[in-house]
């Protein structure tokens, strides 16, 4: 008996040694948030960021599928990331010098939020 709970904690432990590294998704929301992403897009990616009021069309809310413009499979995010869209009312700024890695790991945090409820992030 107390094999298998040592055995049981030891799993536990394991299970959570891992849990400050995340998994791919999060290491994207950490570069999301550290190009400022957030400040238009919102900290969840729901496009309510404080700068969003100012755009027309607003900034894409990133779980909504309709909410993109310009495409939305990796090339096309990839793009609207690297080269900026101008519309009227509306800018997203060209974000050129971010290393290819991590373009990947923004786009794939991006990906994983389409059709997930809001406070599920
Ligand atoms: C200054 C505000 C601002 C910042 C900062 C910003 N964006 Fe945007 N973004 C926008 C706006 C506004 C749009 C909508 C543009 C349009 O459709 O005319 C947009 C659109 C996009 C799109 C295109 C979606 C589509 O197909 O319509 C992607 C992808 C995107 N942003 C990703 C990002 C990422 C990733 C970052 C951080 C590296 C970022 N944005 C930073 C304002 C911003």
């Amino acid at each position: 008996m107390c094999k298998v709970i040592f055995l049981f904690f030891l799993l536990w432990g394991c299970e959570n040694a891992g849990a400050d590294t995340g998994p791919v998704a999060d290491k994207g929301k950490e570069l999301y948030l550290s190009y400022g992403c957030a400040l238009c897009h919102g900290r969840n990616g729901s496009g309510d960021g404080i700068n969003s009021q100012k755009f027309i069309p607003k900034p894409t809310d990133f779980h909504n599928p309709q909410s993109y413009l310009h495409g939305r499979d990796k090339d096309s995010i990839r793009r609207s990331i690297q080269n900026g869209i101008k519309e009227d009312n509306s800018i997203m700024p060209a974000f050129q010098d971010i290393p290819p890695e991590e373009l990947d790991q923004i786009i794939n945090y991006l990906q994983s939020l389409r059709n997930r409820r809001v406070y599920e992030n």
